[in-house]
Order: structure tokens, then sequence, then C-alpha cells
């Protein structure tokens, strides 16, 4: 094989997505010898290798196809298609990868009393995300400053450079701690995976349709649960009644025990012990949640 049959995924070198992201890739079945700079990795199992770089270089880097896949967050993503993105090649979210989930809000200094967008006429707003906040600011007519920051945007109302901001919130502990509210929301953020609107037409697109594959089967068991339980026949239709969401579930007969039923559902999502304690309530015992490791239908 030629070295660039091999497809190339970018992701963020050292972040909140890093770790996710590599344990994602593991479950798909992508292993990586760690090289030493840790720039790239190379790929063992499969022919796919990482580079790993700073997240705001990852959609430029599959615009120039130097990658064929990126994991970033959507306000990267969308960031790049307002600024350097413009006339580029068009890049697409091919998958939202349920991770390092946050908003991107505007935020106002907590004694600031804000009832709307239009209480930001004629404000400073400092970000790191010109290009969604200006699109954001036109949809509602409101002119304001844009003041473009590399980062610590939340100290800028502090220092008097701007009046409010517009960044990332995760845990909202950055803006507590710098006396900021958040007031209004322009994008909800998780990881994706990013890569060019169309998949190439070779060995490489063949590639990217495996790993698009595995990847959906990754991610609809990692929410799945198995849940098992024992019912009596009498209260089996008060117990599915309360079942989570997912297909029918399985019944099976329980060995000398003719009014015993042994029941076995797949759940689409996470099981609660407040789920499991209503289950209880109408009939069920002998309840178990497992996870689900593989799945194929
Ligand atoms: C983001 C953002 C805030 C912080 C918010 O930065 O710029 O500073 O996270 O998170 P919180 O609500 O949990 O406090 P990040 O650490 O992701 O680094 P970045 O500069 O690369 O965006
Ligand atoms: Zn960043």
């Amino acid at each position: 094989m030629k070295a660039r049959d091999r497809l190339r995924i970018a992701m963020q070198k050292s972040g909140r997505l890093t770790e996710p992201a590599l344990e994602l890739l593991n479950r798909c079945g992508l292993t990586f010898r760690q090289s030493r700079d840790k720039l790239f990795c190379f790929g063992e199992g499969e022919p796919v290798d990482l580079l790993l770089v700073r997240d705001d270089d990852i959609p430029g880097l599959i615009a120039q196809g130097v990658c064929d896949l990126g994991i970033v967050g959507r306000n990267v993503l969308d960031e790049y298609r307002f600024t350097a993105g413009m006339g580029g090649p068009a890049l697409a979210e091919w998958r939202p990868l349920g991770f390092g989930r946050c908003r991107l809000s505007v935020a106002v200094p907590q004694e600031v009393d804000y009832r709307d967008a239009s209480q930001l006429q004629g404000m400073r707003i400092a970000t790191s995300y010109p290009g969604l906040l200006g699109e954001w600011l036109r949809e509602r007519g409101v002119d304001a400053g844009v003041v473009t920051l590399a980062g610590s945007v939340e100290i800028a109302p502090r220092l008097g450079t701007a009046d409010a901001i517009c960044d990332l919130v995760q845990s909202g502990g950055t803006l507590v701690a710098n006396q900021l509210r958040e007031v209004d929301v322009l994008l909800e953020s998780e990881a994706v995976l990013a890569g060019p609107q169309a998949l190439p037409s070779d060995e490489r697109g063949d590639m990217i349709d495996l790993l698009l594959k595995r990847l959906d089967g990754v991610i609809q068991v990692r929410e799945s649960r198995l849940l098992l339980l024992q019912t009596s026949r009498g209260a089996l239709d008060a117990v599915i009644r309360l079942l989570p969401g997912g297909p029918q579930p399985t019944l099976l007969p329980v060995a000398g025990q003719p009014d015993q039923l042994m029941l076995q559902a797949l759940c689409a999502g996470e099981v609660s012990w407040r789920q499991l304690e209503e289950i209880k309530k109408a009939g069920a015992r002998e309840m178990f949640v497992l996870p689900v490791e593989k799945m194929l239908a």
C-alpha cells in the first residue's frame, strides 16, 4: 500500500475531546502506536492513522485534503464555515458523537439585566467565534462591536475591553468565577465526525464507509442496556407498560414455575434506579441491567 492509501483522522492533541475520542476509535477496532512527538500516530490493525493537532486547525486540514476525517467540536466546524471556510470546499458533519457537550452562549456581567438580544446594540462583545456571533447578531438586526480574542475571553469585561462575551459554557464554572451570567444560547455543541461533503471514490472511501458502520454500531450499543427480570403472568402487562423504550421484549418460561416468566428487553438508554423501583412495584423481581458490548443486527 502507498502511504496515502491509508486513512488519516485529525483530532485534538490535548483537551477535553482527546480521551473520549481515542476511546471511541478503540471501540471501533482502531488502535494506534503512539509516536514520540505524538503528532502522528500509526494505526496498527486497520490502515487508519491519527494526526494530533490543535482543534481549530482540524477543519482546514480536512479542507486541504491533508486529513480525510476529523473529530472536532461542532462549534469549531461551524465557525470555520463562516470564516476561513468561505469559498473553500464544503465540509460536512457526518455524525454527532455524543460527548464533549457544551453551549456557545452570550454572557453578561451578573448585575446587568438582560431581556433580549436587542440590548446588545452598541455593546462590545468579546469572543473567539466572530463568525458565529456575527451571523447571530445579523439575524437579529443587532449592531454590536465584535472583539475577537484567541483565549481568556471571560476576563474581557473585568479588564474593560468588552461589555459582554460569547464563549463556550460546559459546567458554567468559568462564568461564575468571573461574575458573568449566561443569557442566550447561540449553538448547542458536541464532538462530531467531520469530513468532506462527498466520500472519495477509492479505497479510502470504502474505509470511511466501514468506519461509519462500526461507529453507528458503537454509538447505538453505548446507549443500550439489556434488562432482565422475572415477573408473574398476572403482572406482565403492568411491567411491560413501564419498560423504557426499545423493541418488543422477549419472554421465556421459568422451569418448574408455570406462573412465572423471564423477560428480556433491550432498552434504548440508561435505566435509572427510579425506573427499576417502579417496575419492581408493578410486580417484577430478580432484576438485572447489563451493558451491551457488541451488537450486530
Ligand atoms: C472553554 C471555554 C471556557 C470553559 C468553559 O475553554 O472557553 O473557558 O471551557 O467551561 P466551564 O463552563 O465548564 O467552566 P476550554 O477549556 O475548552 O479551552 P479552549 O480555550 O480550547 O476553548
Ligand atoms: Zn480551542
